[in-house]
């Protein structure tokens, strides 16, 4: 079987990004085969891609989540048939039209969820499950960067947990933080004044999405002595009392955000979706760093 997979030679701009035919070796104990529908595009695959994160030798795969249909499965197995729908995460070769992928990575694709939404469920939810696990037990929280793909989720399991929640965004965004259970504030010029008229009391923690000088410097300012301060993008901070988090894959963790998406109680935002051609546009836009929700590639 053939699979069309994106693929780039060198480090740089979208224009890096082509695709290529590549016949799949015969399928390994273990894993299934899936024809994927949609595969959600995430900011480290456009920071992989312009080499800002050198994870592998060139030339290069991409893309981590992805949701679809098995076309071929391990037959020693009895959980997985030919033909069930499931998403998953795991590597960085998820942007292609044919992938292998471990059992051990597959959840079932609920079948009220559409497959745009299903094919960029895995990593952000996994991500924002794993800040809480890592912040453990707090009554508030500040989000910087709350409308993105991280940020849509933390703020709704924020809630979910019944956290006091305040999350950052542009003006354009507000409403949407709002609708997602959090108060709102601009991110920008007065951001510390601003937060200390919305919530005069510190915050037990916050969470950074954003990367900027300006998030480290609120959290700094307005979260509790010994308060959990992380941040997960992955960018030089100037503080080191703020900690890294690094995404760990978790299918328990996982399966909640899908199960919470197909009962109705988390709202899933697509914003954007590009068919699987048009790959360099969506990775253009993704880098652009003002993504509401997801963005997703729609594969025929
Ligand atoms: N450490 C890990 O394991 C891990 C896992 C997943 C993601 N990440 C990283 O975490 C970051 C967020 O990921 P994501 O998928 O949520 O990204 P995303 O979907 O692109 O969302 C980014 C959000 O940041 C907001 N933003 C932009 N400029 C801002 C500013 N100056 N201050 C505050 N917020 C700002 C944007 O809001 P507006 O549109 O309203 O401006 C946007 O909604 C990325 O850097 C990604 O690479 C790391």
């Amino acid at each position: 079987m053939k699979s069309t997979i994106l693929i780039a030679h060198e480090y740089g701009a979208p224009d890096v990004l082509e695709y290529t035919q590549q016949t799949l070796q015969p399928l390994a104990l273990g894993n299934a085969r899936i024809q994927v529908k949609a595969a959600g595009i995430n900011p480290i695959d456009a920071r992989r891609m312009t080499g800002e994160f050198k994870h592998a030798a060139l030339p290069q795969t991409f893309g981590t989540e992805y949701a679809g249909i098995i076309v071929e499965v391990d037959e020693t197995q009895h959980t997985w048939k030919v033909g069930d729908e499931v998403l998953g995460s795991g590597g960085a070769f998820t942007h292609a039209s044919v992938i292998d992928v471990p059992l051990a990575n597959l959840v079932k694709k609920p079948q009220n969820i559409d497959w745009a939404v299903a094919g960029s469920l895995a990593g952000a939810a996994q991500t924002a499950m794993t800040i809480f696990d890592e912040i453990g037990d707090i009554q508030s929280l500040l989000v910087h960067g709350g409308s993105g793909g991280v940020g849509s989720i933390v703020v709704q399991l924020a809630v979910e947990k019944g956290i006091d929640v305040v999350a950052t965004a542009s003006s354009a965004n507000q409403a949407y933080i709002k609708k997602l259970g959090a108060t709102a504030v601009v991110y920008g010029d007065g951001l510390i004044e601003r937060l200390k008229q919305i919530h005069p009391t510190q915050f037990d923690a916050s969470i950074d999405l954003s990367g900027t000088e300006e998030a480290t410097q609120a959290a700094l300012a307005m979260v509790k002595t010994n308060g959990f301060m992380g941040t997960i993008a992955g960018k030089k901070v100037s503080s080191t009392q703020i900690r890294p988090v690094w995404v760990k894959r978790n299918l328990a963790n996982l399966q909640h955000v899908v199960t919470g998406v197909s009962e109705g109680r988390f709202h899933w935002e697509v914003s954007r979706e590009y068919p699987f051609e048009q790959a360099q546009s969506a990775y253009s836009d993704i880098l652009s760093g003002h993504t509401k929700g997801k963005s997703v590639l729609i594969f025929n």
